[in-house]
């Protein structure tokens, strides 16, 4: 298993080159069920997921090229991935398969749109929580879809096509608002979702159906209306930067001081949290080139944060801020709205010297001078990525174990880093 090492107490400066977004690329490739016609995706990030992604498509019959490299292309340019789904051959995603990708069950909605069943293992539990699969559920259900729970697998059948109905969430949800959408593309009426997820990942597929001949408004709201029409096309759409990733990387160069280029990213895409990130005193400036974050000597103030679905600040960078503040000049007060179990970072920084105590939702952290390097694991993608955030910062040596999390969701990371001056390397077995 691969490990990664870092020496801390470098300063990054340079450019990072921000990829495709992980969690649109996602549900953009399970889109490409909707149609016979082939979908052209660029920007896709190369990466554990969309590789996992591509084996669970393919045991439905769906094929997928990837493009050769142009001349002048880096290798931090994005893949093109040529999806057809001419031809599926099986309707069934089985357990072994979705146990190891939540997001493979969204698969469920093409399935029965299209071909009028599916059969979808419940994907089971993880490590940030229980995440049920109920309001996926409810929206196909509300959709005309015949619902059956059999040995673990969730049947859901529409034979003679799904119907549009009206959506509305008890709770916002990404993975139960894309099934809706994809689902309303093709039933036969107009579909209402509200209490929709407002992500920009939401928006980007739904720009993506449109191209594909769907008629979708509102996405990126909290209200979506879907005409349903009876057929899609294929189209060629190039996937929106991740907002994650480039969250990540400012949060490492406000750790570490320096000075840092996100290239392409987009500030719209994550301004909640560059607006902690300038409460903390970090300078971040936009740039027609992407996104400039420093820190030059002044040392970090603390802050109090909750997450909240976007536009608030996101989840997924709620263990990487928590990291970052464990060297603020005081307490700082992170609370965890959206997972109930996502926590397991906090002994790990812990190991590493961090000061951090955990009432229920809420982390409280008390700044320290210096953490110490220290050999640290974690059990999900954000949660290893913090601890690379601190061992970047912490005095000597770190040794990040289970590196398969980081490669599910960062692309090239330690080539990313040392490019910019950190100390960091891949130790391979
Ligand atoms: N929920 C339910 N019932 C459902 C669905 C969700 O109770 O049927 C609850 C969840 O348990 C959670 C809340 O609703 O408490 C929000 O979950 P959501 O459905 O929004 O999450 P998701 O679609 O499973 C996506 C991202 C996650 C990200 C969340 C929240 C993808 C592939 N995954 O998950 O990303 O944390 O939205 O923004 O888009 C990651 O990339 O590391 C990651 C976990």
């Amino acid at each position: 298993m691969d490990r990664i090492r870092i020496t801390g107490g470098q300063r990054l400066n340079g450019t990072i080159p921000i990829s495709g977004a992980k969690n649109a690329t996602l549900p953009l490739m399970i889109a490409s069920l909707l149609t016979d016609q082939t979908l052209i995706l660029e920007n896709v990030p190369r990466l554990a997921d969309v590789g996992l992604l591509q084996r669970i498509l393919g045991n439905h019959g769906v094929d997928i090229m990837v493009s050769g490299k142009r001349p002048g292309e880096t290798a931090y340019d994005g893949q093109t991935l040529h999806i057809s789904a001419a031809n599926v051959i099986d309707t069934t995603a089985p357990y072994e398969l979705v146990s190891r990708m939540r997001a493979s069950f969204w698969v469920i909605a093409p399935l029965v749109a299209r071909m009028g069943e599916a059969r979808v293992s419940m994907p089971g539990g993880c490590a940030i929580g229980t995440r049920p699969v109920d309001l996926l559920i409810m929206a196909l259900n509300d959709l005309g879809a015949e619902i059956e729970i059999d040995r673990g697998y969730v049947i859901a059948r529409a034979r003679k096509g799904l119907t549009g109905g009206s959506i509305s969430f008890p709770k916002v949800t990404v993975g139960g608002t894309h099934t809706a959408i994809m689902a309303a593309s093709l039933a036969r009426g107009t579909t209402v979702i509200e209490n929709a997820a407002r992500e920009p990942e939401i928006a980007d597929v739904a720009d993506c159906l449109n191209k594909m001949g769907a008629k979708i408004s509102g996405a990126g709201t909290a209200r979506i209306v879907v005409e349903g029409v009876p057929r899609l096309n294929g189209a060629r759409h190039r996937v929106l930067p991740d907002r994650i990733e480039t969250g990540t990387y400012a949060m490492a160069v406000a750790m570490t001081g320096g000075d840092l280029l996100l290239e392409n990213a987009r500030a719209e895409l994550l301004q909640a949290a560059l607006n902690v990130l300038c409460q903390a005193g970090v300078e971040v400036t936009v740039t027609n080139a992407g996104v400039r974050v420093a820190r030059n000597g002044a040392g970090l103030s603390p802050v109090e944060v909750a997450t909240a679905p976007f536009p608030g600040f996101p989840t997924d960078l709620q263990a990487q801020l928590m990291a970052l503040m464990t060297c603020a000049q005081g307490t700082s007060q992170i609370r965890e709205t959206i997972f109930e179990n996502r926590f397991m970072h906090v002994q790990e920084l812990v190991r590493l010297g961090a000061r951090i105590r955990l009432d229920g939702e809420r982390a409280t952290i008390e700044g320290v001078e210096r953490l110490k390097g220290a050999p640290v694991m974690a059990t999900d993608l954000r949660a290893s990525v913090s601890l690379v955030i601190a061992a970047l910062a912490a005095e000597g040596e770190t040794m990040v174990n289970r590196v398969y999390h980081l490669d599910r969701g960062f692309e090239r990371l330690e080539d990313k880093l040392s490019a910019c001056g950190a100390a960091i390397e891949r130790i391979s077995g």
